[in-house]
Protein backbone atom coordinates (compact mmCIF):
# COMPACT_ATOMS: atom_id res chain seq x y z
CA UNK A 1 0.00 0.00 0.00
CA UNK A 2 1.38 3.71 -0.71
CA UNK A 3 -0.99 5.50 1.31
CA UNK A 4 -0.19 6.97 4.92
CA UNK A 5 -1.55 3.78 7.10
CA UNK A 6 -1.13 6.05 10.38
CA UNK A 7 -4.92 6.30 11.86
CA UNK A 8 -4.79 10.45 11.39
CA UNK A 9 -4.48 9.94 7.96
CA UNK A 10 -7.25 7.24 7.74
CA UNK A 11 -4.86 5.07 5.65
CA UNK A 12 -4.27 1.25 6.81
CA UNK A 13 -2.85 -1.64 6.25
CA UNK A 14 -5.23 -4.37 4.58
CA UNK A 15 -4.54 -8.14 5.05
CA UNK A 16 -6.41 -10.34 3.33
CA UNK A 17 -4.89 -13.74 3.53
CA UNK A 18 -6.43 -16.40 6.22
CA UNK A 19 -2.86 -17.06 7.74
CA UNK A 20 -2.25 -13.37 7.92
CA UNK A 21 -5.84 -12.22 9.37
CA UNK A 22 -5.61 -14.93 12.26
CA UNK A 23 -2.25 -14.17 13.17
CA UNK A 24 -3.60 -10.51 13.14
CA UNK A 25 -6.95 -11.20 15.10
CA UNK A 26 -4.61 -13.17 17.56
CA UNK A 27 -2.52 -10.51 18.24
CA UNK A 28 -5.53 -8.24 19.09
CA UNK A 29 -4.38 -7.14 23.03
CA UNK A 30 -1.08 -6.06 21.28
CA UNK A 31 -2.69 -3.92 19.08
CA UNK A 32 -5.13 -2.42 20.94
CA UNK A 33 -8.20 -0.19 18.67
CA UNK A 34 -7.59 3.18 17.86
CA UNK A 35 -10.53 4.18 18.55
CA UNK A 36 -9.39 4.21 22.90
CA UNK A 37 -5.86 5.33 21.31
CA UNK A 38 -7.23 8.82 19.96
CA UNK A 39 -9.33 10.19 21.81
CA UNK A 40 -8.46 12.10 24.89
CA UNK A 41 -10.18 11.18 28.19
CA UNK A 42 -11.77 14.12 28.54
CA UNK A 43 -13.91 13.61 25.17
CA UNK A 44 -14.42 9.78 25.59
CA UNK A 45 -18.01 8.25 25.09
CA UNK A 46 -20.00 5.11 26.05
CA UNK A 47 -17.50 3.57 23.31
CA UNK A 48 -14.54 4.01 25.20
CA UNK A 49 -15.93 1.48 27.90
CA UNK A 50 -17.21 -0.98 25.88
CA UNK A 51 -15.56 -4.51 26.00
CA UNK A 52 -14.55 -4.32 22.33
CA UNK A 53 -12.21 -1.64 22.55
CA UNK A 54 -10.80 -2.07 26.29
CA UNK A 55 -7.71 -4.40 26.95
CA UNK A 56 -6.94 -7.03 29.72
CA UNK A 57 -7.20 -6.49 32.57
CA UNK A 58 -10.57 -4.18 32.07
CA UNK A 59 -11.46 -6.72 29.04
CA UNK A 60 -10.82 -9.53 31.52
CA UNK A 61 -12.93 -7.98 33.71
CA UNK A 62 -15.83 -6.91 31.75
CA UNK A 63 -16.39 -10.06 29.85
CA UNK A 64 -16.93 -12.09 33.05
CA UNK A 65 -19.95 -10.20 33.96
CA UNK A 66 -21.47 -10.35 31.21
CA UNK A 67 -20.85 -14.16 29.62
CA UNK A 68 -23.42 -15.87 31.47
CA UNK A 69 -26.31 -15.83 29.52
CA UNK A 70 -23.83 -15.93 26.41
CA UNK A 71 -22.74 -19.73 27.40
CA UNK A 72 -23.84 -22.97 25.73
CA UNK A 73 -26.37 -23.26 29.05
CA UNK A 74 -27.50 -19.65 29.00
CA UNK A 75 -28.59 -19.72 24.88
CA UNK A 76 -30.27 -23.07 25.69
CA UNK A 77 -32.52 -21.68 28.31
CA UNK A 78 -33.36 -19.05 25.32
CA UNK A 79 -34.39 -21.55 22.85
CA UNK A 80 -38.50 -21.73 23.60
CA UNK A 81 -38.40 -17.48 23.74
CA UNK A 82 -36.55 -17.36 20.39
CA UNK A 83 -39.11 -20.20 19.14
CA UNK A 84 -41.90 -17.55 19.60
CA UNK A 85 -40.41 -14.65 18.46
CA UNK A 86 -39.64 -16.25 15.22
CA UNK A 87 -43.08 -18.25 15.22
CA UNK A 88 -44.91 -14.54 15.86
CA UNK A 89 -43.48 -13.10 12.78
CA UNK A 90 -43.58 -15.94 10.55
CA UNK A 91 -47.56 -15.92 11.60
CA UNK A 92 -47.58 -12.31 9.79
CA UNK A 93 -45.30 -13.46 6.74
CA UNK A 94 -48.11 -16.04 6.31
CA UNK A 95 -50.66 -13.54 5.89
CA UNK A 96 -48.97 -12.31 2.55
CA UNK A 97 -48.54 -12.94 -1.14
CA UNK A 98 -45.04 -11.72 -1.30
CA UNK A 99 -42.82 -9.89 1.53
CA UNK A 100 -39.50 -8.08 2.38
CA UNK A 101 -37.69 -11.26 3.89
CA UNK A 102 -35.44 -8.32 5.64
CA UNK A 103 -37.98 -6.02 6.88
CA UNK A 104 -40.19 -8.34 7.68
CA UNK A 105 -37.95 -11.10 9.43
CA UNK A 106 -34.27 -10.69 8.97
CA UNK A 107 -34.46 -6.78 10.93
CA UNK A 108 -36.82 -7.10 13.80
CA UNK A 109 -35.95 -10.59 14.99
CA UNK A 110 -32.27 -10.23 16.16
CA UNK A 111 -33.50 -6.74 18.20
CA UNK A 112 -36.63 -8.40 19.59
CA UNK A 113 -34.35 -11.42 20.90
CA UNK A 114 -31.75 -9.17 22.78
CA UNK A 115 -34.39 -6.87 24.02
CA UNK A 116 -35.85 -9.38 25.90
CA UNK A 117 -32.42 -10.65 26.84
CA UNK A 118 -31.47 -7.71 28.13
CA UNK A 119 -34.52 -5.90 29.51
CA UNK A 120 -35.44 -2.69 27.81
CA UNK A 121 -39.35 -2.78 27.14
CA UNK A 122 -40.58 -4.65 24.18
CA UNK A 123 -42.32 -1.33 22.68
CA UNK A 124 -38.65 0.58 22.58
CA UNK A 125 -37.56 -1.91 20.01
CA UNK A 126 -37.88 0.28 16.97
CA UNK A 127 -35.96 2.99 18.60
CA UNK A 128 -33.37 0.46 19.87
CA UNK A 129 -33.37 -0.60 15.93
CA UNK A 130 -32.75 3.20 14.92
CA UNK A 131 -29.88 3.69 16.68
CA UNK A 132 -28.29 0.23 16.16
CA UNK A 133 -28.80 1.28 12.26
CA UNK A 134 -27.39 4.86 13.02
CA UNK A 135 -23.99 3.98 15.04
CA UNK A 136 -23.50 0.95 12.69
CA UNK A 137 -23.11 3.12 9.28
CA UNK A 138 -20.44 5.37 11.16
CA UNK A 139 -18.23 2.41 11.70
CA UNK A 140 -18.23 2.16 7.99
CA UNK A 141 -16.83 5.78 7.09
CA UNK A 142 -13.36 5.99 6.49
CA UNK A 143 -12.29 7.04 10.01
CA UNK A 144 -14.06 4.19 11.70
CA UNK A 145 -15.87 6.32 13.68
CA UNK A 146 -19.01 5.37 14.44
CA UNK A 147 -19.57 9.35 16.04
CA UNK A 148 -18.41 10.53 12.34
CA UNK A 149 -21.83 11.77 11.61
CA UNK A 150 -24.13 14.75 13.58
CA UNK A 151 -26.44 12.18 13.42
CA UNK A 152 -24.23 9.68 14.68
CA UNK A 153 -23.61 11.58 17.56
CA UNK A 154 -27.06 12.73 18.72
CA UNK A 155 -27.49 9.19 18.22
CA UNK A 156 -24.95 8.06 20.97
CA UNK A 157 -26.30 10.87 23.21
CA UNK A 158 -29.90 9.69 22.60
CA UNK A 159 -28.90 5.90 23.68
CA UNK A 160 -26.88 6.89 26.37
CA UNK A 161 -29.60 8.98 28.01
CA UNK A 162 -31.95 6.39 27.29
CA UNK A 163 -29.59 3.52 29.17
CA UNK A 164 -28.92 5.94 31.63
CA UNK A 165 -32.43 6.73 32.82
CA UNK A 166 -33.43 2.47 32.49
CA UNK A 167 -30.62 1.99 35.05
CA UNK A 168 -31.60 4.29 37.27
CA UNK A 169 -34.84 2.55 37.81
CA UNK A 170 -35.64 1.39 40.85
CA UNK A 171 -36.60 -1.83 39.88
CA UNK A 172 -35.30 -4.04 37.01
CA UNK A 173 -36.73 -6.85 35.30
CA UNK A 174 -35.87 -10.25 37.34
CA UNK A 175 -32.86 -12.40 35.63
CA UNK A 176 -31.88 -9.57 32.70
CA UNK A 177 -28.73 -8.37 31.93
CA UNK A 178 -29.82 -4.89 33.06
CA UNK A 179 -30.53 -6.21 36.37
CA UNK A 180 -27.02 -7.95 36.23
CA UNK A 181 -25.28 -5.32 35.12
CA UNK A 182 -27.05 -2.86 37.72
CA UNK A 183 -25.66 -5.07 40.78
CA UNK A 184 -22.50 -5.37 39.87
CA UNK A 185 -22.08 -1.77 39.26
CA UNK A 186 -23.66 -1.24 43.12
CA UNK A 187 -21.12 -4.17 44.02
CA UNK A 188 -18.20 -2.20 42.19
CA UNK A 189 -17.32 -4.04 39.99
CA UNK A 190 -17.69 -2.31 37.30
CA UNK A 191 -18.40 1.75 36.80
CA UNK A 192 -21.80 3.03 36.15
CA UNK A 193 -20.75 4.31 32.51
CA UNK A 194 -19.61 0.55 31.90
CA UNK A 195 -22.51 -1.17 33.15
CA UNK A 196 -24.29 1.09 30.41
CA UNK A 197 -21.55 0.49 27.93
CA UNK A 198 -22.09 -3.14 27.92
CA UNK A 199 -26.01 -2.73 27.16
CA UNK A 200 -25.17 -0.61 24.16
CA UNK A 201 -22.23 -2.92 23.19
CA UNK A 202 -25.01 -6.31 23.25
CA UNK A 203 -27.27 -4.18 21.28
CA UNK A 204 -24.95 -3.03 18.33
CA UNK A 205 -22.61 -6.13 18.14
CA UNK A 206 -26.03 -8.55 18.20
CA UNK A 207 -27.90 -7.04 15.67
CA UNK A 208 -26.90 -6.42 11.86
CA UNK A 209 -24.94 -9.05 12.21
CA UNK A 210 -27.62 -11.27 12.96
CA UNK A 211 -29.84 -9.86 10.31
CA UNK A 212 -27.27 -10.34 7.60
CA UNK A 213 -26.28 -13.93 8.89
CA UNK A 214 -30.59 -14.51 8.48
CA UNK A 215 -30.87 -12.28 5.37
CA UNK A 216 -27.52 -14.09 3.75
CA UNK A 217 -28.67 -17.70 4.49
CA UNK A 218 -31.58 -17.31 2.85
CA UNK A 219 -30.24 -15.70 -0.01
CA UNK A 220 -27.82 -18.31 -0.30
CA UNK A 221 -30.21 -21.27 -0.40
CA UNK A 222 -32.36 -19.14 -2.58
CA UNK A 223 -29.76 -18.93 -5.06
CA UNK A 224 -28.66 -22.57 -4.60
CA UNK A 225 -32.01 -24.33 -4.91
CA UNK A 226 -29.66 -27.82 -5.45
CA UNK A 227 -28.03 -26.91 -1.87
CA UNK A 228 -31.75 -26.15 -1.03
CA UNK A 229 -33.06 -29.47 -2.14
CA UNK A 230 -30.41 -31.48 -0.03
CA UNK A 231 -30.93 -29.54 3.05
CA UNK A 232 -34.52 -30.00 2.56
CA UNK A 233 -34.24 -33.96 2.28
CA UNK A 234 -31.68 -33.68 4.99
CA UNK A 235 -32.10 -30.94 7.62
CA UNK A 236 -29.67 -32.46 10.19
CA UNK A 237 -27.61 -30.50 7.57
CA UNK A 238 -29.02 -27.07 8.72
CA UNK A 239 -25.99 -26.40 11.26
CA UNK A 240 -23.58 -26.89 8.53
CA UNK A 241 -25.29 -25.10 6.04
CA UNK A 242 -25.31 -21.91 8.54
CA UNK A 243 -21.71 -22.52 9.05
CA UNK A 244 -21.12 -22.35 5.11
CA UNK A 245 -23.06 -19.10 4.99
CA UNK A 246 -21.07 -17.50 7.60
CA UNK A 247 -17.42 -18.69 5.87
CA UNK A 248 -19.48 -17.59 2.17
CA UNK A 249 -21.09 -14.13 2.82
CA UNK A 250 -19.48 -13.09 6.19
CA UNK A 251 -21.81 -10.54 8.10
CA UNK A 252 -18.84 -8.61 9.65
CA UNK A 253 -16.28 -8.19 6.86
CA UNK A 254 -13.64 -6.82 8.58
CA UNK A 255 -12.57 -6.84 12.30
CA UNK A 256 -12.79 -3.03 13.53
CA UNK A 257 -9.47 -1.46 13.24
CA UNK A 258 -6.49 -2.24 15.35
CA UNK A 259 -3.80 0.02 15.62
CA UNK A 260 -0.61 -1.55 16.59
CA UNK A 261 1.06 -0.90 19.92
CA UNK A 262 4.80 -2.43 19.17
CA UNK A 263 6.12 -2.96 15.94
CA UNK A 264 4.71 -6.01 13.66
CA UNK A 265 5.77 -7.93 10.92
CA UNK A 266 3.43 -9.64 8.42
CA UNK A 267 4.20 -11.16 5.40
CA UNK A 268 7.49 -8.94 5.12
CA UNK A 269 6.00 -6.11 6.05
CA UNK A 270 6.83 -3.63 8.99
CA UNK A 271 4.15 -1.85 10.40
CA UNK A 272 4.92 0.27 13.18
CA UNK A 273 3.69 1.39 16.16
CA UNK A 274 0.40 3.91 15.59
CA UNK A 275 -0.51 2.62 12.48
CA UNK A 276 -3.70 1.47 11.05
CA UNK A 277 -4.50 -2.46 10.87
CA UNK A 278 -7.59 -3.94 9.00
CA UNK A 279 -8.09 -8.06 8.96
CA UNK A 280 -10.30 -8.33 6.07
CA UNK A 281 -12.36 -11.83 7.83
CA UNK A 282 -14.52 -12.24 4.63
CA UNK A 283 -11.58 -12.31 1.82
CA UNK A 284 -10.21 -14.80 4.41
CA UNK A 285 -12.68 -16.93 4.33
CA UNK A 286 -12.17 -17.24 0.35
CA UNK A 287 -8.63 -17.77 0.43
CA UNK A 288 -7.95 -20.74 -2.11
CA UNK A 289 -5.06 -21.89 0.36
CA UNK A 290 -7.57 -22.46 3.07
CA UNK A 291 -10.81 -23.39 1.61
CA UNK A 292 -11.09 -25.74 -1.58
CA UNK A 293 -13.35 -23.92 -4.48
CA UNK A 294 -13.97 -21.04 -2.00
CA UNK A 295 -16.56 -19.35 -4.36
CA UNK A 296 -18.44 -22.78 -4.08
CA UNK A 297 -21.73 -22.52 -1.73
CA UNK A 298 -21.46 -26.24 -0.31
CA UNK A 299 -23.38 -26.53 2.82
CA UNK A 300 -21.68 -30.05 3.49
CA UNK A 301 -17.90 -28.51 3.53
CA UNK A 302 -15.99 -29.69 5.82
CA UNK A 303 -13.14 -28.90 7.41
CA UNK A 304 -14.72 -25.25 7.39
CA UNK A 305 -12.70 -23.02 9.91
CA UNK A 306 -14.04 -19.93 8.57
CA UNK A 307 -13.36 -16.62 10.69
CA UNK A 308 -16.20 -15.10 10.65
CA UNK A 309 -16.49 -14.35 14.55
CA UNK A 310 -12.88 -13.36 15.00
CA UNK A 311 -10.49 -15.06 17.16
CA UNK A 312 -8.33 -14.25 19.99
CA UNK A 313 -9.68 -12.21 23.23
CA UNK A 314 -12.30 -10.22 21.04
CA UNK A 315 -13.85 -13.51 19.10
CA UNK A 316 -17.09 -13.06 19.59
CA UNK A 317 -19.29 -13.31 23.10
CA UNK A 318 -22.58 -13.41 20.79
CA UNK A 319 -21.17 -16.70 18.66
CA UNK A 320 -23.40 -19.52 20.46
CA UNK A 321 -26.28 -17.07 20.12
CA UNK A 322 -26.60 -16.15 16.89
CA UNK A 323 -26.15 -20.03 15.61
CA UNK A 324 -28.85 -20.77 17.82
CA UNK A 325 -30.99 -18.00 16.22
CA UNK A 326 -30.45 -18.78 12.88
CA UNK A 327 -30.77 -22.61 13.22
CA UNK A 328 -34.22 -22.10 15.05
CA UNK A 329 -35.70 -19.12 12.50
CA UNK A 330 -34.26 -20.89 9.06
CA UNK A 331 -35.51 -24.48 10.59
CA UNK A 332 -38.94 -23.13 11.21
CA UNK A 333 -39.01 -20.96 8.39
CA UNK A 334 -38.19 -24.38 6.01
CA UNK A 335 -40.47 -26.28 7.60
CA UNK A 336 -43.76 -23.74 7.51
CA UNK A 337 -43.02 -22.52 3.91
CA UNK A 338 -41.87 -25.48 1.70
CA UNK A 339 -42.06 -23.71 -1.62
CA UNK A 340 -40.81 -20.21 -0.72
CA UNK A 341 -38.88 -18.25 -3.24
CA UNK A 342 -37.10 -15.21 -4.28
CA UNK A 343 -38.93 -12.80 -6.50
CA UNK A 344 -35.99 -11.13 -7.94
CA UNK A 345 -32.65 -12.61 -8.85
CA UNK A 346 -30.15 -9.80 -8.41
CA UNK A 347 -29.86 -8.88 -4.32
CA UNK A 348 -29.48 -5.27 -3.57
CA UNK A 349 -26.62 -5.38 -1.01
CA UNK A 350 -25.71 -2.27 1.39
CA UNK A 351 -23.33 -0.04 0.73
CA UNK A 352 -21.59 -0.93 3.73
CA UNK A 353 -17.66 -2.08 4.10
CA UNK A 354 -17.97 -3.60 7.54
CA UNK A 355 -21.17 -5.50 6.87
CA UNK A 356 -22.54 -7.86 3.96
CA UNK A 357 -25.95 -6.65 4.29
CA UNK A 358 -29.10 -7.38 1.94
CA UNK A 359 -31.09 -4.34 1.48
CA UNK A 360 -33.93 -6.13 0.95
CA UNK A 361 -34.87 -9.54 -0.36
CA UNK A 362 -38.63 -9.91 -1.81
CA UNK A 363 -39.85 -13.72 -1.25
CA UNK A 364 -43.04 -15.24 -2.19
C1 LIG B 1 -17.27 -9.42 18.76
C2 LIG B 1 -19.03 -11.30 14.65
C3 LIG B 1 -23.42 -11.77 16.72
C4 LIG B 1 -21.71 -9.77 20.75
C5 LIG B 1 -17.39 -9.90 17.47
C6 LIG B 1 -16.29 -9.99 16.53
C7 LIG B 1 -16.78 -10.51 15.38
C8 LIG B 1 -18.19 -10.77 15.59
C9 LIG B 1 -16.00 -10.78 14.07
C10 LIG B 1 -14.83 -9.57 16.78
C11 LIG B 1 -14.60 -8.16 16.33
C12 LIG B 1 -13.16 -7.77 16.34
O1 LIG B 1 -12.30 -8.54 16.80
O2 LIG B 1 -12.87 -6.67 15.87
C13 LIG B 1 -20.37 -11.59 14.86
C14 LIG B 1 -21.24 -12.22 13.89
C15 LIG B 1 -22.48 -12.34 14.48
C16 LIG B 1 -22.38 -11.80 15.81
C17 LIG B 1 -20.81 -12.65 12.49
C18 LIG B 1 -23.77 -12.92 13.93
C19 LIG B 1 -23.84 -13.72 12.92
C20 LIG B 1 -23.34 -11.31 18.00
C21 LIG B 1 -24.41 -11.32 18.97
C22 LIG B 1 -23.93 -10.71 20.09
C23 LIG B 1 -22.54 -10.36 19.85
C24 LIG B 1 -25.82 -11.89 18.73
C25 LIG B 1 -24.62 -10.45 21.40
C26 LIG B 1 -25.85 -10.12 21.55
C27 LIG B 1 -20.37 -9.51 20.54
C28 LIG B 1 -19.52 -8.87 21.54
C29 LIG B 1 -18.25 -8.75 20.96
C30 LIG B 1 -18.34 -9.33 19.63
C31 LIG B 1 -19.95 -8.41 22.93
C32 LIG B 1 -17.00 -8.16 21.61
C33 LIG B 1 -16.24 -9.26 22.31
C34 LIG B 1 -14.97 -8.78 22.97
O3 LIG B 1 -14.45 -7.70 22.65
O4 LIG B 1 -14.48 -9.51 23.86
N1 LIG B 1 -18.53 -10.39 16.88
N2 LIG B 1 -21.10 -11.34 16.01
N3 LIG B 1 -22.22 -10.74 18.57
N4 LIG B 1 -19.63 -9.78 19.42
FE1 LIG B 1 -20.34 -10.66 17.76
Amino acid sequence: LETPHDAKSGGCWMFTRYDEVKDLLRKAHDAPQDIKRLIPESQRTAFHYMLLYSDPPDHTRLRSLISTPFSRAGVNRLDAMITRQVDQLLDVIQEHDEVDFIAAFAEPLPVNVISELLGTPIEDATLLRDWTVTLGRGFDSTINDPVASQRGVEALQEMTRYFTELMARPNQPPGTIIESLKNDSAAQKCSPQEAMAQCMLLLLAGHETTLSLLGNAMYCLLTNPGELAKLRQQPELLDSMINEVLRFEAPFQRAVFRVAAEPITCRGHQIQVGERISPVVSAANRDPAQFAEPDRFDIERKPNRHLAFGLGIHRCLGEKLARSEARIAIGRLLQRFPHLQAVESKPRWKARSLFRTLQSLPVK
